[in-house]
């Protein structure tokens, strides 16, 4: 794992509605995260997990505070700046934030290309092989609303990676989902993290995954906590030693890993 901080935030506040009914969903969160790295964004519902996402994902503005990535202030992008740099740097895996039912599982997957100007013979060979990776090339034709609960979200995943992003935010990603298919999609995710190095930000309730990751960020009543409450503006950043997820195939996704902390050390 390199130790640069991909993304960070100062002092990040956000407040939703006007006068009585102003609720700060955010009160003062600063965090880091280093590139290459599993975060795992957890807390009670309501506590400001997916507000938070929102923001570090671009998606949203912070009502104060900023945003860094790659070490560049985000907050003076303007919106074509900001779509084109999410476009070509994150990948989603949102549940709400799904796809055109009435078109095909290709067609889903192969928007972020289209986006991003790709020539349309690249478009479907890259479209394909993320398919391919998430195990759904054989249903590239069907309609995406034809797919079961875990295939959308494997289809989300596929258009998720599609572009190569440099970090994958997911919101619940295995929430609605039997276990024997969350299994396979949490493998699919901490894949593209260990063999590929894509920071991995993911908010979920579920503590095993939670436990999968290298790191845990608590949040509560809009604010970092790590088991106590921290005062507004304090830095929160505690790392405990990465746990490797480890594969059906046996360990070498994690020797592989080893070997590559290795080198960095
Ligand atoms: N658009 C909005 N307008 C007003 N309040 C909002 C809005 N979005 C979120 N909130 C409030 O901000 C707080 C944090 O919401 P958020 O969605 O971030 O919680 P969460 O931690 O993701 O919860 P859950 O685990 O239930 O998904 C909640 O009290 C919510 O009601
Ligand atoms: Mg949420």
């Amino acid at each position: 794992m390199s130790e640069n901080v991909i993304l960070s935030t100062h002092g990040l506040h956000k407040s939703y509605g006007k006068g009585d009914g102003r609720f700060e969903a955010l009160r003062g969160v600063n965090l880091e995260i280093k590139q290459g790295e599993s975060v795992a964004i957890i807390g009670k519902s309501g506590s400001g997990k997916s507000t938070l996402m929102h923001l570090l994902a671009l998606l949203d503005k912070p009502t104060k505070g900023s945003i860094e990535l790659d070490g560049e202030n985000t907050s003076k992008l303007r919106q074509k700046q900001l779509n084109q740099l999410r476009n070509k740097k994150f990948g989603f895996v949102f549940q709400s934030f799904f796809m055109n039912a009435n078109d095909t599982v290709l067609n889903n997957v192969i928007l972020p290309l289209k986006i991003a100007g790709v020539r349309p013979g690249e478009r479907r060979r890259k479209a394909m092989h993320a398919l391919k990776i998430v195990g759904l090339d054989d249903k590239a034709k069907n309609k995406a609303n034809d797919l079961s609960g875990g295939q959308k979200q494997r289809v989300c995943i596929a258009r998720a990676i599609v572009n190569d992003p440099e970090i994958i935010f997911a919101d619940e990603p295995t929430g609605n989902l039997d276990s024997v298919t969350g299994d396979r999609v949490e493998k699919i995710l901490f894949d593209l993290n260990h063999k590929k190095g894509i920071t991995l930000i993911i908010v979920t309730h579920d503590p095993d995954l939670a436990n999968k990751c290298d790191r845990q960020i608590r949040i509560a009543d809009g604010r970092v906590v790590n088991g106590k409450a921290v005062e507004d503006e304090d830095i929160v950043y505690a790392k405990k030693p990465p746990t490797y997820y480890t594969h059906d195939s046996g360990d070498t996704d994690a020797d592989g890993m080893l070997d590559v902390l290795e080198e960095d050390a």
